[in-house]
């Protein structure tokens, strides 16, 4: 490590990933409230201004996405500068602060694509829904790097999966929460774009052939949303915690309560014709088990622990 204050850096982290969280529930604001097109198909600018004049309340939403998003790239560009100053080449939290920056460059451009394609507001084009699952699977990567960087910052050990069937079963848990979090969010889509009046008239059109496919998709969501959570669960509980820190088995038990409230705030979801309270939540929630799962699969994986599998059955 060179010369600079680590403890300080691991702060910073941890407060930049805070701020990603806070600018991802901004854009679901953005998206709900229908903005998206605030700043008409114009981008960088703002309806071709740098800053709007007399904006309208959509504007206004748009472009203060826009400013928070600006900054958080600005935060991103600090924190990888810092980790040159401070890390060798290759020292994983270098390397991860790297990849944050690549993942919100990405996160910009796909933004950006989509004022420009125009696939925003109440534009139903199926292209718009392979945009929005990339959208969130990006921003989980992006999350996913800043949780590393900070966690490594904070002196967590660089990562290493056992190779076989225990790398396989933390990828197929990692591909399945990215998977339920993009099908997630075609769904808000859907709510957005075809709201119903009441539960059963949402039923019915999930159901109706010559709905939307944003629409019949609506089922999808939930169903994976329980498997995986199950099997998020089962992996947590077979992974032998017995010998680690405290600290570590508080994160799985987290890990996995967080799981049944987002199966309660699904379900609300639902029911309750997803008001902006639920959606920001849910999201939110969405975010915070995927950072917890990240550190989970960090410390349980640190070259610390033993490199044999950890993959065992526990005692009743
Ligand atoms: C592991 C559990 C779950 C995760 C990680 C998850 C994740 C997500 C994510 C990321 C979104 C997109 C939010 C947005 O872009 O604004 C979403 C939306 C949604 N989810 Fe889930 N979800 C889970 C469980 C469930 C369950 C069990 C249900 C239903 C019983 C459900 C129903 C919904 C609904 C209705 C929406 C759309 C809300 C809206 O209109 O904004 N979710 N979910």
């Amino acid at each position: 490590m060179k010369a600079g204050n680590p403890n300080k850096f691991a702060r910073y982290a941890w407060a930049v990933l805070g701020y990603n969280i806070f600018v991802i529930l901004l854009g679901a604001f953005v998206r709900s409230s229908g903005s998206g097109a605030g700043c008409g198909s114009h981008w960088p600018l703002c309806n071709g201004e740098v800053l709007p004049r007399a904006p309208e309340v959509a504007t206004l939403i748009e472009f203060s996405h826009r400013l928070t998003s600006g900054l958080a790239l600005l935060l991103v560009g600090g924190l990888l500068l810092w980790a040159r100053r401070l890390y060798a080449p290759g020292q994983p939290a270098r390397a991860a602060a790297k990849w944050s920056m690549v993942f919100i460059v990405v996160e910009a451009l796909v933004g950006a694509a989509l004022v420009l394609l125009q696939l925003v507001g109440d534009n139903p084009a199926l292209l718009r829904g392979v945009f929005i699952a990339v959208h969130l699977a990006n921003t989980l990567l992006l999350l996913g790097a800043l949780t590393l960087c900070a966690w490594h910052a904070a002196g967590g050990a660089p990562v290493q999966l056992p190779k076989g069937a225990e790398a396989a079963a933390v990828w197929l848990g990692t591909v399945l929460l990215v998977v339920v979090c993009s099908s997630g969010a075609i769904t808000a889509l859907g709510d957005t774009l075809f709201p119903a009046a009441s539960l059963a008239e949402g039923l019915q059109q999930d159901l109706d052939p010559s709905s939307h496919l944003f629409v019949r998709l609506r089922v999808w969501h939930p169903v994976l949303a329980i498997g995986t959570g199950v099997y998020l669960i089962v992996l947590a509980r077979m992974w032998d915690l017995n010998g680690e820190p405290a600290a570590v088995r508080r994160t799985a038990r987290t890990m996995m309560a967080v799981v049944g409230l987002q199966w309660v705030g699904g379900t609300l979801a639902v029911v309750l014709l997803a008001p902006l309270w639920i959606q920001i939540t849910h999201l939110l929630m969405a975010d915070v088990l995927w950072v917890l799962w990240v550190l989970l699969v960090a410390t349980v994986h640190s070259v610390r622990a033993p490199s044999v599998s950890r993959l065992q059955p526990v005692p009743a």
